[in-house]
């Protein structure tokens, strides 16, 4: 299969093409990644040098760029991760949200339409809105969409283009809603990764509010697996859910701070985000029941993994907080293929 990740340079997506080209070793991956300040190449070593690799720097939203894409590589399936995935960074900005979630997944999509490929949405818990603490309800993917965020409404708007083109022009879709992902990678400004660094130096870890939200966290390649197994075997025009294990903020950080060999008391509570969900509850019985999956990462065996790939990465994450991560890395200069044209000044130079 020639699989077109879009996003691959990012968290879940380099963790993706990392997971494909080594369970699947016919398959050839072809990545599409903006390299916004969340891309980085470092993440992407193992498979350049793969030989089964090619990675185009463009837009999702450049229509022109990304036909371009599709004409030469002919994708069979494109895995679409792409996103302003920040929800702090859109409660401040929505506009980008706007444009790369929602405009861009419509490109996406025309991209599929025209050349035939299957589309393969990577969408998120987030969209169906939170449930008070304490209370036993959980989403099934026929529950209501009711996002909290600009960046759940944009992710939320994905999803219900997504369905139209399939509905209205045919395109092949399948769509995983998965919970909050966590293991090597992270950019460091989310939760997980941001806490195990400031635990690194010794710094106060901030929860926000109460801590008591409920999210449930699943082992990124626990993720991985549940989005190929729905490549492979899921229904046309499904969404599967793809659930963890229930935590609150709070004890999730106590849970890393102790992994760090660091006290509870070194947490902030700080300032809570505006309009915070308070619980997420996936129903995740249909992707068990007909594709048999089911996360096999306890979370505090990944938790600990995940504290030691961070320790043991120290220069992937200095690389990061100095800034030199958005430079060409020796192994991927000369290979950066460009999809389009990106407007001056933004995307990297070798
Ligand atoms: N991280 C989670 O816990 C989680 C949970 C559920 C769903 N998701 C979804 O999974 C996907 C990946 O999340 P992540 O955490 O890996 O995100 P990330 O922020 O780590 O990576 C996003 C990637 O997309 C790229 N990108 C951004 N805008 C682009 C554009 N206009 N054109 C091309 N590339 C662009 C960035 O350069 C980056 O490499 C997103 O769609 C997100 O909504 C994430």
């Amino acid at each position: 299969m020639k699989v077109l990740v879009t996003g691959g340079a990012g968290f879940i997506g380099a963790n993706f093409i990392g997971y494909i080209l080594r369970e699947h070793p016919a398959d050839e991956v072809v990545c599409l990644d903006k390299l916004t300040y969340a891309g980085n190449l470092w993440s992407l070593e193992g498979a350049f040098a793969s030989g089964r690799f090619r990675f185009y720097q463009g837009d999702v939203c450049d229509r022109a760029g990304v036909f371009s894409l599709f004409a030469k590589e002919k994708p069979e399936v494109c895995v679409h991760f792409a996103a302003e995935s920040h929800v702090d960074r859109s409660i401040a900005d929505a506009g980008v949200f706007l444009r790369t979630n929602v405009a861009g997944t419509q490109v996406m999509l025309e991209a599929c339409r025209a050349y035939g490929a299957r589309m393969h949405l990577i969408s998120t818990d987030e969209v169906y809105g939170d449930t008070p603490l304490g209370s036993r309800k959980k989403f099934g993917e026929r529950a209501a969409l009711r996002p909290s965020s600009p960046y759940a409404a944009s992710k939320a708007a994905a999803d219900l283009f997504a369905l139209a083109y399939a509905r209205t022009y045919g395109v092949r879709l399948t769509i995983t809603r998965s919970a909050n992902n966590y293991g090597a990678l992270q950019f460091p400004e989310k939760l997980i990764p941001l806490a195990i660094g400031k635990a690194m130096r010794g710094e106060p870890v901030p929860v926000y509010g109460d801590g008591k939200n409920v999210r449930e966290w699943l082992d990124v390649t626990d993720h991985c697996r549940a989005v190929d197994a729905v490549l492979r075997a899921g229904r046309q025009g499904e969404i599967y859910n793809v659930g963890g294990k229930a935590c609150s903020n709070l004890e999730i950080v106590s849970a890393l701070l102790r992994l760090c060999g660091r006290k509870e008391s070194e947490i902030v509570f700080v300032a809570d985000r505006p309009g915070h969900d308070r619980r997420y509850a996936l129903d995740c019985g249909k992707i068990s029941s007909e594709l048999g999956f089911f996360p096999k990462t306890e979370l505090c065996e990944g938790l600990s993994r995940t504290v030691a790939w961070y320790r043991g990465h120290g220069e992937w994450l200095a690389k990061i907080g100095s800034g030199e991560y958005r430079k060409v890395p020796p192994f991927a200069e000369g290979k950066i293929l460009v999809a389009g044209s990106l407007p001056g000044g933004e995307g990297r130079q070798a």
